[in-house]
């Protein structure tokens, strides 16, 4: 089946969000916190993502790295024009917002299971409050593990948040592709640390995010410890314009990611990964 493509609607205009925190998180990366300047969109749930505009230059999609009240906080990494204006704003300065789109991590159906977190490079960001959403219900869950991947110490992203992760009882652990003279820990894939992690396949439920490489693998490593794959939920990437399912930029076999994920079952994307160029 393929998705018709249709010509764009157009767009709701964005909201006007100020940006009220700036924070370097590494190498070409920021963290910004918005609040509306206006009325404030519908609120965000985990996973879900924005089309945030620099005005003048364009919009781009971003998930929410965090979601307190009506503020939304993005973490962006500067790769091309759009996400780099993004990056280099300051606070004070107002940028457009649309959304919230797509699907979320949906953490309830996880209730009692133990938790892991999988994360490579900047999609530790769209997992940043499942993390925060697990801690913050002691009980809920069973252990929770949050295993994360960077290219070099330097890249890891939320490193005083993670030690305070590892405060509150999360077991985790960090990996890098190149370390530095200071680096003492892990080196190497993500997967990697699978190895070290114990978990009752029955009893877990594991949410992924990252370059797409990285989700095949740990997916592919999952199932072979015995996980299902519709407990494992990946997000997943594809070029965005409207957000709303209408000009087929983000088309992935029968999908429209923006619509139908960006979060899916394994059970859902594995297929639809396996065919070259779809
Ligand atoms: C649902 C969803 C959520 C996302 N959430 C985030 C997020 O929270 N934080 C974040 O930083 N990014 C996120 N992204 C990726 C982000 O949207 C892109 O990096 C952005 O669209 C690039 O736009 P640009 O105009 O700056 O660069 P472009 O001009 O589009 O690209 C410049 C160069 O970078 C390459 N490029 C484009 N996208 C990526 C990418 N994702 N990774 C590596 N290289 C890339 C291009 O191939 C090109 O060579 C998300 C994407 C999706 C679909
Ligand atoms: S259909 Fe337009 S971005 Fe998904």
């Amino acid at each position: 089946m393929t998705v018709s493509r249709v010509s764009p609607r157009p767009a709701l205009p964005p909201a006007a969000y100020r940006v009220v925190t700036r924070t370097a998180d590494g190498p070409g990366v920021a963290t910004l916190v918005l609040e509306p300047a206006g009325a404030a969109l519908p609120p965000f749930a985990p996973g879900q993502f924005a089309m945030v505009y620099a005005f003048g230059r364009g919009d781009i999609p971003l998930s929410v790295s965090a979601i307190e009240g009506e503020r939304l906080t993005h973490t962006v990494r500067a790769v091309g024009a759009i996400s780099r204006a993004l990056h280099d704003v300051r606070p004070g300065r107002t940028l457009g917002v649309r959304g919230p789109f797509g699907t979320g991590w949906d953490l309830s159906a996880a209730f009692g299971r133990d938790l892991l977190i999988v994360a490579g490079g900047i999609g530790l960001a769209p997992l940043r409050p499942v993390v925060n959403a697990a801690l913050a219900a002691p009980g809920r869950y069973g252990r929770l593990h949050v295993l994360i991947g960077a290219r070099t110490p330097g890249d890891r992203l939320y490193t005083a948040e993670a030690e305070s992760w590892r405060a509150a009882g999360a077991r985790v652990g960090v990996t890098v592709d190149r370390p530095d003279g200071a680096w003492t820990g892990d080196v190497g894939v993500v997967t990697g640390l699978l190895d070290r992690v114990a978990f009752t396949p029955a009893r877990a439920a594991a949410f992924v995010c990252g370059p797409e490489v990285m989700i095949r693998a740990t997916a592919r490593e999952l199932v072979h410890r015995g996980l299902a794959p519709d407990r494992i939920r990946v997000s997943l990437e594809r070029t965005m314009h409207c957000g709303t399912g209408h000009c087929g930029h983000c088309q992935l076999g029968p999908l429209l990611l923006c619509r139908d994920g960006p979060v899916l079952d394994w059970s859902r994307a594995r297929p639809l990964l396996s065919v070259p160029e779809l």
